[in-house]
Protein backbone atom coordinates (compact mmCIF):
# COMPACT_ATOMS: atom_id res chain seq x y z
CA UNK A 1 0.00 0.00 0.00
CA UNK A 2 1.36 3.42 -0.95
CA UNK A 3 1.06 6.52 1.08
CA UNK A 4 0.52 8.64 -1.29
CA UNK A 5 -2.74 7.28 -2.75
CA UNK A 6 -4.45 8.84 0.77
CA UNK A 7 -4.10 12.29 -1.65
CA UNK A 8 -5.58 10.82 -4.54
CA UNK A 9 -8.19 11.68 -6.57
CA UNK A 10 -6.07 14.91 -7.54
CA UNK A 11 -5.78 17.04 -10.80
CA UNK A 12 -4.19 16.07 -12.89
CA UNK A 13 -1.97 18.48 -15.50
CA UNK A 14 -0.14 18.23 -18.89
CA UNK A 15 3.70 19.37 -18.27
CA UNK A 16 4.89 21.29 -20.97
CA UNK A 17 9.07 21.50 -21.20
CA UNK A 18 11.82 23.27 -23.25
CA UNK A 19 11.75 25.84 -25.81
CA UNK A 20 9.44 26.32 -28.69
CA UNK A 21 12.23 27.43 -30.45
CA UNK A 22 14.31 24.43 -30.11
CA UNK A 23 13.13 21.40 -28.35
CA UNK A 24 9.73 20.61 -26.66
CA UNK A 25 7.91 17.54 -24.66
CA UNK A 26 4.71 16.79 -22.67
CA UNK A 27 4.13 14.48 -19.73
CA UNK A 28 1.78 13.89 -17.62
CA UNK A 29 1.90 14.91 -13.54
CA UNK A 30 -0.77 14.55 -11.34
CA UNK A 31 1.93 15.53 -8.06
CA UNK A 32 1.21 19.32 -9.01
CA UNK A 33 0.23 22.26 -6.41
CA UNK A 34 -0.01 25.93 -5.36
CA UNK A 35 2.44 27.16 -3.11
CA UNK A 36 2.17 31.08 -2.44
CA UNK A 37 0.23 33.92 -3.57
CA UNK A 38 2.45 37.00 -3.03
CA UNK A 39 5.01 35.59 -5.18
CA UNK A 40 2.61 33.24 -7.90
CA UNK A 41 4.47 29.97 -6.73
CA UNK A 42 3.42 26.49 -7.70
CA UNK A 43 5.54 23.02 -7.64
CA UNK A 44 5.48 19.73 -8.88
CA UNK A 45 7.29 16.68 -8.52
CA UNK A 46 9.60 15.21 -11.27
CA UNK A 47 10.74 12.13 -11.40
CA UNK A 48 14.88 12.64 -12.41
CA UNK A 49 14.86 9.74 -14.83
CA UNK A 50 12.25 11.63 -16.83
CA UNK A 51 12.84 13.53 -20.35
CA UNK A 52 10.85 16.16 -18.60
CA UNK A 53 13.42 16.26 -15.98
CA UNK A 54 16.36 16.82 -18.84
CA UNK A 55 14.79 19.78 -20.68
CA UNK A 56 13.66 21.58 -17.31
CA UNK A 57 17.12 21.40 -16.17
CA UNK A 58 18.79 22.97 -19.51
CA UNK A 59 15.78 25.73 -20.27
CA UNK A 60 14.42 26.19 -16.11
CA UNK A 61 10.88 27.00 -17.86
CA UNK A 62 7.94 25.23 -18.11
CA UNK A 63 4.39 25.04 -18.43
CA UNK A 64 0.84 23.21 -17.11
CA UNK A 65 -1.44 22.76 -19.56
CA UNK A 66 -5.01 21.36 -17.49
CA UNK A 67 -6.89 19.52 -20.75
CA UNK A 68 -10.07 17.39 -20.07
CA UNK A 69 -8.82 14.49 -22.96
CA UNK A 70 -7.99 11.70 -20.76
CA UNK A 71 -6.24 9.63 -23.71
CA UNK A 72 -3.71 12.77 -24.10
CA UNK A 73 -2.95 12.29 -20.53
CA UNK A 74 -2.70 8.46 -20.94
CA UNK A 75 -0.52 8.56 -23.77
CA UNK A 76 2.10 11.28 -22.92
CA UNK A 77 2.19 9.84 -19.07
CA UNK A 78 2.94 5.88 -20.21
CA UNK A 79 5.56 7.48 -23.52
CA UNK A 80 9.28 8.83 -23.22
CA UNK A 81 10.37 12.13 -24.86
CA UNK A 82 13.79 10.21 -25.25
CA UNK A 83 12.04 7.51 -27.44
CA UNK A 84 9.73 9.68 -29.46
CA UNK A 85 8.60 13.01 -30.27
CA UNK A 86 4.98 13.19 -28.71
CA UNK A 87 3.77 16.55 -30.01
CA UNK A 88 4.48 14.55 -33.46
CA UNK A 89 3.42 11.48 -32.96
CA UNK A 90 0.56 12.39 -30.76
CA UNK A 91 -0.86 15.49 -32.73
CA UNK A 92 -0.81 17.81 -30.07
CA UNK A 93 -1.49 21.29 -31.29
CA UNK A 94 0.61 24.20 -29.53
CA UNK A 95 2.18 27.42 -29.56
CA UNK A 96 4.57 29.24 -27.59
CA UNK A 97 3.78 30.97 -24.31
CA UNK A 98 3.19 34.89 -24.05
CA UNK A 99 5.81 35.48 -21.74
CA UNK A 100 8.23 32.60 -21.99
CA UNK A 101 9.33 30.13 -24.81
CA UNK A 102 7.49 27.15 -23.45
CA UNK A 103 4.82 25.04 -25.36
CA UNK A 104 1.00 25.79 -24.65
CA UNK A 105 -1.84 23.00 -25.58
CA UNK A 106 -3.65 24.70 -27.58
CA UNK A 107 -7.94 24.39 -26.71
CA UNK A 108 -6.72 23.75 -22.99
CA UNK A 109 -8.64 24.40 -20.17
CA UNK A 110 -5.95 26.29 -18.80
CA UNK A 111 -2.26 27.39 -19.51
CA UNK A 112 0.39 28.70 -17.43
CA UNK A 113 3.53 29.90 -17.76
CA UNK A 114 6.25 28.77 -14.97
CA UNK A 115 9.64 30.29 -14.60
CA UNK A 116 11.53 28.08 -12.07
CA UNK A 117 12.97 29.63 -9.10
CA UNK A 118 13.57 26.69 -7.22
CA UNK A 119 14.27 23.21 -6.95
CA UNK A 120 14.17 20.79 -4.44
CA UNK A 121 16.27 17.00 -4.74
CA UNK A 122 14.28 14.35 -2.79
CA UNK A 123 14.48 11.01 -3.42
CA UNK A 124 14.06 10.23 -6.69
CA UNK A 125 12.41 13.32 -8.04
CA UNK A 126 12.90 17.05 -8.53
CA UNK A 127 10.61 19.38 -6.96
CA UNK A 128 10.37 22.57 -9.43
CA UNK A 129 8.92 25.42 -7.63
CA UNK A 130 8.04 27.76 -10.68
CA UNK A 131 7.23 31.53 -10.39
CA UNK A 132 3.65 31.37 -12.74
CA UNK A 133 4.09 34.63 -15.05
CA UNK A 134 1.54 34.33 -17.22
CA UNK A 135 -1.70 32.03 -17.43
CA UNK A 136 -5.22 32.19 -18.89
CA UNK A 137 -8.31 29.84 -18.91
CA UNK A 138 -11.45 29.24 -20.25
CA UNK A 139 -14.55 29.64 -19.22
CA UNK A 140 -13.10 31.12 -15.81
CA UNK A 141 -13.75 33.90 -13.36
CA UNK A 142 -12.79 34.04 -9.76
CA UNK A 143 -15.08 31.25 -8.28
CA UNK A 144 -12.83 29.16 -11.04
CA UNK A 145 -13.87 26.92 -13.85
CA UNK A 146 -17.64 27.57 -14.76
CA UNK A 147 -17.22 23.73 -15.81
CA UNK A 148 -15.30 22.75 -13.12
CA UNK A 149 -16.50 19.14 -13.79
CA UNK A 150 -14.46 19.11 -16.92
CA UNK A 151 -11.00 18.96 -14.76
CA UNK A 152 -9.97 15.03 -14.93
CA UNK A 153 -8.50 13.72 -11.49
CA UNK A 154 -6.27 10.77 -11.36
CA UNK A 155 -7.03 8.06 -9.12
CA UNK A 156 -4.53 5.58 -9.11
CA UNK A 157 -2.90 3.49 -12.48
CA UNK A 158 -5.78 3.72 -15.88
CA UNK A 159 -8.30 4.68 -12.83
CA UNK A 160 -9.69 8.75 -13.62
CA UNK A 161 -12.57 10.79 -12.00
CA UNK A 162 -14.20 13.90 -13.05
CA UNK A 163 -15.81 16.21 -10.70
CA UNK A 164 -20.14 15.90 -10.01
CA UNK A 165 -21.43 18.73 -11.76
CA UNK A 166 -23.05 18.85 -7.50
CA UNK A 167 -21.87 21.83 -6.00
CA UNK A 168 -22.79 21.82 -1.74
CA UNK A 169 -22.62 25.18 -0.06
CA UNK A 170 -21.62 25.55 3.22
CA UNK A 171 -24.23 27.33 5.58
C1 LIG B 1 -1.89 10.21 -14.68
C2 LIG B 1 -0.38 10.28 -14.57
C3 LIG B 1 0.20 11.11 -13.64
C4 LIG B 1 1.60 11.20 -13.54
N1 LIG B 1 2.16 12.04 -12.60
C5 LIG B 1 3.50 12.17 -12.56
C6 LIG B 1 4.09 13.10 -11.65
O1 LIG B 1 3.41 13.79 -10.89
N2 LIG B 1 5.45 13.21 -11.64
C7 LIG B 1 6.23 12.46 -12.48
O2 LIG B 1 7.46 12.60 -12.43
N3 LIG B 1 5.70 11.58 -13.35
C8 LIG B 1 4.35 11.44 -13.42
N4 LIG B 1 3.80 10.57 -14.31
C9 LIG B 1 4.66 9.76 -15.16
C10 LIG B 1 5.18 10.52 -16.40
O3 LIG B 1 4.17 11.28 -17.00
C11 LIG B 1 5.73 9.49 -17.39
O4 LIG B 1 6.75 8.71 -16.80
C12 LIG B 1 6.21 10.08 -18.70
O5 LIG B 1 6.41 9.02 -19.58
C13 LIG B 1 7.49 10.90 -18.58
O6 LIG B 1 7.73 11.42 -19.85
P1 LIG B 1 9.10 12.06 -20.33
O7 LIG B 1 10.20 11.04 -20.16
O8 LIG B 1 8.84 12.37 -21.79
O9 LIG B 1 9.34 13.28 -19.51
C14 LIG B 1 2.41 10.44 -14.41
C15 LIG B 1 1.81 9.60 -15.35
C16 LIG B 1 0.44 9.50 -15.44
C17 LIG B 1 -0.18 8.60 -16.46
Amino acid sequence: MKFYRTLHPRPVAIIGSGDTNKEINFMACSWITPIAEDISALGFACDKGHYTYELIQKYKQFSVNIVEDLDLIWKVGTSSGKEINKAETFNIKFKSGKALSVPLIEGALANLECKVIKDVEIGEVMFYIGEVKHWKAQNFDEYGYKEFWKVPLHKSGKAFAFPSKKLRFLK
